[in-house]
């Protein structure tokens, strides 16, 4: 991977923007694979500032929780709405989050697969990765060659995303994410992580053993991984 150390997230949203403003100018109707929670934040907020036509752009989520109605502010079809589509000018109809297909759940990851294939393919996938390792919600145990299926949510994730809502018994027990086969598949891996609370994560991922019990070490697998860390997410890098 080619690692890149940056003093500010700020920095590293911009160098993420620029990758996908640059692969956006190429492919008006690029394939992004969109990541949620708070790391991809000062990328959306620099890709606004640069303003590319983002009209044309197809998106797949990395992740969606179960259980929650899609109308929920925090379901992740409606945090990439208001932080990814509406803001960027993405065309809603083009970006897809997974079991949002008005199907059963039951082979909601199938079809998601068939979908992303459709589409020709994820050409640029924006991650961030979770304490536990995960990278969508591939919690440790996650099979390296898995694709898109319902999984629990680690309890460590559970109280890691309780910020989100009321309380921890409010944040779902299950979600619908991408496999870690289905990430690997993307063209393009951005990784970004930021803050001492990622360090060990980040260095598990990058440099530790390729093992399912550290799913984001799928990316040590990848031809083409830019990984983009502040420093405090960098310590326990060699
Ligand atoms: C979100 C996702 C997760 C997050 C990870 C980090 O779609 O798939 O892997 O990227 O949990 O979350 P934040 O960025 O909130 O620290």
């Amino acid at each position: 991977a080619e690692v890149v150390i940056v003093p500010s997230a700020d920095e590293a949203g911009s160098i993420a923007a620029a990758a996908i403003a640059a692969l956006v100018a190429s492919r008006p109707d690029a394939v992004l694979g969109l990541a949620t929670g708070s790391t991809p934040l000062t990328t959306w907020a620099a890709l606004a500032t640069r303003g590319p036509d983002l009209s044309r752009v197809r998106g797949f989520a990395l992740d969606e929780y179960v259980g929650l109605p899609a109308a929920h502010p925090e379901s992740y079809r409606a945090v990439i709405t208001r932080e990814v589509v509406e803001p960027l000018g993405l065309t809603p109809e083009l970006v897809r989050v997974p079991g949002d297909d008005g199907g059963p759940l039951a082979g909601a990851g199938e079809r998601y697969e068939r979908d992303i294939r459709a589409a020709g393919g994820v050409d640029l996938q924006v991650l961030g990765i979770g304490r536990t390792g995960h990278i969508g919600f591939n919690e440790p145990g996650s099979s390296l060659a898995s694709l898109t299926r319902v999984k629990t949510l680690a309890e460590q994730t559970r109280a890691d995303n309780a910020r989100f809502f009321a309380s921890v018994d409010d944040v779902p027990t299950h979600c619908i994410t991408q496999g870690l086969g289905t990430i690997l598949r993307a063209r393009h891996l951005v990784l970004l992580a930021f803050g001492s609370a990622k360090a060990a994560a980040v260095a598990a991922a990058l440099e530790g053993p390729v093992s399912a019990s550290t799913p984001g070490s799928v990316v040590q697998l990848h031809p083409k991984v830019t990984v983009i860390v502040d420093e405090p997410a960098a310590v326990h890098l060699a």
